[in-house]
């Protein structure tokens, strides 16, 4: 079916018509981001939840897909967020993923002539590594190519400037994701030095900040982790955080109106001192001891931060204090302006430079 419809598109002159699709995707414990040129060239950014629910179908009795944020919305009881903690953790999850992201690309109108890189974490779990690759190459799209690059090299690559400036650069990025913290220097394009902490983490925000309501509310508010996760991404801000008033049903009826001041933003505060501790304190002090010249070379270029939670206004800026601070000396840190898509993003632009 595809064949008809490439030929017809071969007689425009259009780049995008010619050969492969390139396309970027970061398969996230969150969300799943996928970035390609759509048949009329127009850049297409999808993202969405990485979950997946399952239906019986109540004229046919077939089994039925949902995928994001129409699965989480409808069965929030039954809906399975099969990377959660990063990558599948077993057959079952690696079944769950692989069917999640054919939903996702089928839905999306890609098939098998296509030139895919995958943004993938650097985890030290070569269990979760063997299943995310099974995902990869088990999967509907990739006929041409297919690639992986760490995450945190992709998303560095927005950042840099219009094309592929970062492979040919020495500079350290920091990924800044749900289930990890992950920094790495490249020195064109080579991992230098990786390093993971899950301990710093966008989930561990979610949960103290739970904790902080609770607390701040003298234990009359009780959030679950979605609703700490959607105060974080609504309300965070190092700029100029305003405190906000949100709404609880009470059981017995009636409603409760209460303010947060301090339970988004003091979670924060910890989070990025704890990041900035282990960027300094870890991850660069290893990677002077292994690699003394190009860790001169990175502290001298801008270091970049990726991943979700450096899309929170000011976080960019107040990461560059405080590490500066702690290593006694300037740097600068710099971010794409979505460093949420910008792992996606730069896939697709190593893609097309493959592709060609
Ligand atoms: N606009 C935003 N403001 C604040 N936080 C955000 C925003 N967007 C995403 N996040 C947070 O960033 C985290 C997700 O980041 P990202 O998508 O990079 O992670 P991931 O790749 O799914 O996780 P990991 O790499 O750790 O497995 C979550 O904690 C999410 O709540
Ligand atoms: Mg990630």
């Amino acid at each position: 079916m595809a064949e008809d419809g490439t030929d017809e598109d071969a007689s425009f002159d259009d780049e995008t018509a010619k050969g492969p699709t390139p396309v970027g995707v970061k398969l996230g414990s969150t969300r799943t981001i996928l970035q390609f040129y759509d048949g009329d060239g127009d850049l297409e950014t999808v993202r969405t939840l990485t979950c997946l629910a399952t239906y019986e179908d109540a004229l046919t009795g077939d089994e039925r897909v949902l995928y994001g944020e129409q699965a989480a919305q409808e069965y929030p009881d039954s809906v399975e967020y099969m990377l959660r903690s990063g990558l599948p953790e077993n057959d079952d999850g690696a079944e769950l993923a692989k069917k999640f992201f054919s939903e996702l690309v089928n839905a999306n109108g890609l098939d098998g002539d296509s030139a895919v890189v995958y943004a993938i974490p650097t985890i030290d779990n070569e269990p979760g590594l063997r299943n995310l690759n099974r995902v990869i190459e088990e999967s509907p799209v990739g006929d041409a190519l297919v690639r992986s690059f760490p995450e945190s090299l992709c998303g560095a690559i927005p950042a840099f400037g219009d094309e592929l400036e970062a492979i040919d650069s020495v500079f350290a990025a920091i990924n800044m994701g749900s289930t990890n913290l992950e920094a790495s220097a490249y020195r064109h394009g080579e991992q230098l030095s990786p390093f993971v902490s899950g301990a710093v983490t966008g989930n561990e925000v979610d949960r103290r900040i739970a904790n902080a309501v609770e607390e701040e509310t003298q234990g009359r508010v009780n959030i679950d982790l979605t609703t700490a996760r959607e105060y974080k991404e609504e309300h965070a801000d190092f700029d100029d955080f305003e405190a906000f008033t949100d709404v609880i049903q009470q059981p017995g009826g009636g409603s409760h109106e209460f303010t947060i001041e301090r339970s988004v933003m003091e979670p924060l505060d910890d989070y990025l001192d704890d990041a900035v501790d282990e960027v300094a304190n870890n991850f660069l002090a290893q990677l002077a001891n292994d690699h003394m010249k190009p860790y001169q070379l990175a502290l001298s270029k801008p270091i970049v931060l990726t991943g979700g939670m450096a899309c929170i206004p000011g976080i960019v800026e107040e990461f560059e204090t405080r590490l500066s601070e702690e290593l006694d000396r300037d740097v600068e840190c710099i971010a794409a302006d979505r460093p949420d898509l910008a792992p996606a993003e730069g896939a697709r632009r190593i893609a097309e430079r493959l592709a060609k």
